[in-house]
């Protein structure tokens, strides 16, 4: 197959007529039964028909994923939720109010039009509204019900720039539209709002604090507070080993001198052992590092600016061929939960305290 790539903003008040044309085709290719890879303000998506089980198929194979890890129902208005849900909650109402169009996926019961294909053999349903204009605009050109997972194939990062679809769908896809770099490059929160009090899923950017905001209580899946412990979270997808980097990554954790002072000796160690050595690392601490490849991911004063690169810096180093990865640690109460749990998936839960 051969993929077509256009270039569209994700965000524009008014889309000029080529952007406009490219979505429209976007839209009728999904409609037709086929793929289109889009920017949301999240990460890049891999759009599929979520009404069409023929759709769903082709996105799994697409992307090598299990098909018992269910699909995100995107929708461009609310009010179009009713048609794939059985009933909408009380709780969904308030959390549209407060975070739709943005970075929330709720789970929610599933309508019978909503194919088993898509929800991964569930009684529910993930739905999305996401921020990005374009995105918004495409669905709606595409029908209003686009299924999409995150548009990397399984087990690799999640692609927060066209030039990581490409690479990883090419050939796989009709279409990838290219909006340039995603705003905030960690995929959405979801919470489960089948049960009470609702339950945190994924961490993403909309916090747990942000959620108790409008909730009157929330819990966090304890799967994911305890990740060692083997249970099996409740979000399929979370039990994959997902977002891994080919070289293998060690996150260190401890006060700034003994972090840095640990990764060299350990790079030097394994420099001589013939790796090729990397250090994922803050601006604040950047200068303090020795090792082949080192890589600044944001800045500690600046959370966003981590979310934003974490996935883009991981993909790099496969790119320039490290082998051994350090990184620093960035737990904190609020971003900082969602960027752990990426950074952690990708170590594969490899943690050195010192
Ligand atoms: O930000 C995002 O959510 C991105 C963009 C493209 O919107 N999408 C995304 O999709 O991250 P994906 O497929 O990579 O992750 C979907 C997650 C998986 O962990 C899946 O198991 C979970 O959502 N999920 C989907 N439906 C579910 C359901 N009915 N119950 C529990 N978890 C569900
Ligand atoms: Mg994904």
């Amino acid at each position: 197959m051969k993929t077509v790539t256009e270039r569209i903003r994700q965000d524009a008040e008014k889309f000029t007529p080529e952007e406009d044309q490219a979505l429209r085709l976007g839209g009728e290719i999904i409609r037709g039964g086929g793929l289109v890879a889009f920017p949301t303000e999240t990460v890049y998506g891999l759009g599929g028909d979520a009404l069409n089980r023929e759709s769903a198929r082709k996105i799994y194979a697409a992307k090598g994923r299990p098909s018992d890890n269910p699909l995100i129902v995107h929708i461009s208005r609310f009010e179009d939720i009713g048609k794939i849900v059985s009933e909408v909650p009380e709780n969904a109402v308030r959390l549209a109010d407060a975070f739709w169009p943005g970075p929330l996926t709720m789970i929610l019961k599933k309508a019978a039009c909503v194919p088993k294909e898509v929800t991964g053999g569930l009684d529910t349903v993930a739905v999305r509204l996401p921020a990005s204009a374009a995105a918004r605009k495409l669905i709606e050109y595409s029908g209003g019900y686009v299924a999409a997972p995150s548009a990397n194939r399984s087990g690799r990062p999640s692609p927060t720039l066209a030039r990581y679809v490409q690479e990883d769908m090419d050939g796989r896809v009709e279409m990838i539209l290219d909006g340039g770099q995603v705003g905030i490059g960690l995929e959405s929160t979801i919470v489960d709002l089948t049960v009470s009090p609702p339950q945190i899923l994924r961490p993403g950017y909309v916090t747990e604090e942000m959620l108790e905001q409008v909730l009157e209580g929330v819990d966090m899946d304890a799967a994911l507070l305890n990740e060692d412990s083997g249970q099996a979270p409740k979000a399929p997808g979370m039990k994959y080993r997902h977002y891994a980097p080919k070289g293998e990554l060690v996150v260190v954790e401890g006060s700034s001198d003994r972090v840095a002072e640990y990764i060299n000796r350990a790079a030097e160690a394994d420099r001589h052992a013939g790796e090729k050595t990397g250090v994922l690392g803050s601006r604040e601490l950047l200068a303090e590092y020795r090792a082949d490849v080192i890589k600044c991911v944001g800045s500690r004063g600046d959370e966003e600016s981590i979310a934003r690169n974490l996935f883009a810096v991981l993909r790099e180093f496969d790119e320039e061929g490290v082998t051994k990865i350090y990184s620093e640690s960035f737990s904190s109460p609020g971003l900082g939960q969602a960027i752990m749990n990426r950074l952690l998936k990708a170590a594969g839960h490899r943690v050195i305290r010192v």
